[in-house]
């Protein structure tokens, strides 16, 4: 199969049933898409498939044949960090960091969908499993942030 990461393509030969995340951190080592439950409660694992968040512990690696991926490790460049992480940074939105991954490809897959910021904050942030921080710092990055992930769209 071949799949393209972060813009690079990558040919690979995979077992039918491997995982999504098992072939990024384990075959690729994206390791910064993390995995906590295997079974898709904790949202720690999800990436961007063709810009549609997705929870790469529910998805088999066959099924990204042929698509584009973009995993945590495409955010930042030369030019520093994304502006999300960057209100993460400035709300101090991460503790142990954990989370984090899974929560910034999940707003953003949400903003590409163009899902309000109402429906970020109460559902789809419920998606995410967060030991650390109460929650209360990574509303405050993602209100601030949203205006400028809707001019990026
Ligand atoms: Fe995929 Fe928890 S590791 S949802
Ligand atoms: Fe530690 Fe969220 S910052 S789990």
């Amino acid at each position: 199969m071949s799949v393209t990461i972060n813009g690079t393509r990558h040919v690979v030969e995979v077992e039918v049933r491997t995982l999504l995340s098992d072939l990024l951190r384990q075959e690729l080592g994206y390791t910064g898409t993390h995995v906590g439950c295997e079974h898709g409660v904790c949202g720690a694992c999800t990436v961007l498939v063709d810009g549609q968040a997705v929870r790469s512990c529910l998805m088999l690696a066959p099924q990204v044949d042929g698509r584009e991926i973009l995993t945590v490790e495409s955010l930042s460049g030369p030019s520093g960090l994304h502006p999300l992480q960057d209100s993460f940074r400035r709300h101090h939105g991460l503790q142990c960091g954990f989370c984090t991954p899974g929560i910034l490809m999940g707003v953003l897959g949400e903003a590409n969908a163009g899902r309000d910021l109402q429906t970020v904050l109460d559902s789809v942030l419920s998606g995410h499993l967060c030991r650390c921080t109460g929650y209360v710092n990574i509303r405050a990055a993602i209100r601030d942030a949203w205006p400028t992930l809707k001019e990026r769209r």
